[in-house]
């Protein structure tokens, strides 16, 4: 069973008052659908709307769960402690985080729903597989409820150093929360470092490699694993997709539309802070300026799909965002050419492989970021080899991606530099850092992914019963 804080479907209510649902938004949903899709089981998560309420239902082979809201549940629990505290937190204090002692309240009575409606539905025994930041209380509340699951937890964003973590008024409540899972999940070595040291600083638990040591009430400890498991996407799933004759046509399409002759440059990004996006039109505009670039051989594409609209931090940055892209194509565009193709919109999987594949360059410029899964979807789908990205050293992916022509953001210049790199590289450069890349991504798949999670979790339930049998034993 999954736990996240939404479904792999949103339900949207139309001006006229029908509800309908689409696929939601985020790196989430795109990892675990394909997984539970294969797999089946149940998914619990929150609908995407407020105030309603709504019957469990099938969709194919996952039995959906929905978890209600309230309207002010969604400001406190999803928009304020989710996404205005931990959020900005968690991704280095991009932004400040702010801290109300009420939207810890509402964070603690969201938890404690959804770990209840967890419990309710598991068969005994049953493995549970709770899912990022929004849902850090349930594992323990989980395990206080149904000492019989197994359950793991996925961080699926950065997880700060202690330094930082430490600012949270709640940093005990949080690290306590995670702590009880049997396996703890994170992108990178260095977020699963983080986590570790912020148990030894605020807990005094031990840590040996792997694992964490909680001590228990008669002495012994229990050992939980904390590490490492780098999620990736269905690859051969999206490079199927484009493959197909509809969708290939639909990115020559995109490209005559675009300019035949011109190199299109790519961004897709949720509109966040954390992307690096006003970094990336910074570069472009002066690449524009230097006469480095120019519009007649050179356009922008910038996918930012709508995120999180009612929190201010995000409302700001569209506002600064939409006044820059006006700016450039104010400055630099004609009437037959224009710098930035501003597209505020979340688009279905076929065109985001046609934009991929009719992409020259891809730019991922991310600030921080947990993994950037659309990195990894850009090399899936060149199934051409051709095609250069270019990859911050800030998001999880630039681990595992090293052919991309890798980046940091903050540096201008050097982003600068990177993008006329990528957009002047011979095509023999582009296949052989294509070929290598694809390889990776091909290799280390979501299937992969899952798979390496649930084992852990496996072995740790074997542990836990062969250390059951013994106490058993020795008290007989
Ligand atoms: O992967 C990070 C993540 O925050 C997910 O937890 C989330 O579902 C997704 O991105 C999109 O964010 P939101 O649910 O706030 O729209």
């Amino acid at each position: 069973m999954c736990i996240s804080n939404r479904l792999p479907v949103d339900r949207v209510i139309a001006d006229d008052g029908t509800a309908q649902w689409k696929t939601s938004p985020g790196g989430l949903v795109t990892a675990m659908e394909p997984v539970m899709r294969e797999q089946g089981g149940a998914w619990v998560g929150w609908p995407g709307v407020a105030d309603e309420d709504v019957e469990p239902f099938s969709d194919g082979t996952i039995d959906i769960y929905p978890v209600a809201l309230s309207e002010e549940e969604v400001q406190d629990f999803y928009e304020g402690f989710s996404n205005d505290t931990i959020w900005p937190l968690y991704h280095d204090v991009i932004a400040p985080p702010a801290y109300h002692r009420e939207w810890w309240v509402a964070y603690q009575r969201v938890n404690q729903r959804f770990a209840e409606a967890a419990a309710a539905i598991s068969a005994n025994g049953a493995t549970v597989w709770v899912h990022d930041y929004q849902l850090q209380l349930v594992p323990r509340i989980l395990r206080s409820i149904r000492p019989d699951l197994t359950i793991g937890y996925f961080n699926h964003i950065p997880f700060p150093a202690y330094g930082i973590f430490s600012q949270l008024p709640w940093r005990k409540q949080i690290i306590n929360g995670v702590l009880g899972a049997d396996v703890i999940g994170f992108q990178r070595p260095a977020d699963a470092g983080n986590f570790q040291r912020s148990v030894r600083r605020l807990l005094g638990y031990e840590t040996k490699s792997a694992r964490v040591l909680e001590p228990q009430s008669d002495g012994s400890f229990r050992p939980i694993v904390a590490k490492s498991f780098p999620i990736s996407i269905d690859s051969a799933g999206f490079e199927r997709l484009a493959r197909q004759p509809e969708v290939q046509a639909r990115a020559k399409e995109i490209r005559s539309q675009l300019g035949e002759e011109k190199t299109i440059i790519l961004g897709v990004d949720r509109l966040d802070y954390t992307k690096g996006i006003r970094h990336r039109l910074k570069a472009y505009g002066e690449l524009l300026e230097d006469g480095r670039l120019s519009v007649e051989n050179t356009t922008l594409v910038q996918v930012a799909s709508p995120s999180r609209e009612r929190v201010e931090t995000y409302r700001q940055l569209r506002d600064e965002i939409e006044l820059t892209v006006g700016r450039l194509n104010g400055d630099f565009g004609s009437i037959a050419d224009t710098a930035v193709h501003y597209l505020h919109h979340g688009y279905p999987r076929e065109e985001m492989a046609a934009l991929y594949l009719a992409a020259d360059v891809m730019l991922v410029t991310a600030l921080r970021d947990g993994m950037n899964l659309v990195a990894k979807e850009y090399a899936a789908t060149r199934f051409d080899r051709r095609g250069v990205l270019v990859l911050s050293e800030f998001a999880g992916a630039s681990d595992e991606l090293k052919q991309a022509l890798l980046i940091n953001p903050h540096d201008i210049e050097g982003l600068k530099d990177a993008i006329v790199q990528a957009v002047t590289m011979p095509v023999s450069e582009q296949e052989k850092r294509m070929r290598s890349l694809r390889r990776r991504v091909a290799e280390y798949d979501v299937a992969r992914w899952s798979r390496s999670f649930l084992n852990a979790l496996e072995e740790s339930h074997a542990r836990r019963l062969v250390a059951e049998a013994a106490n058993e034993g020795a008290e007989s």
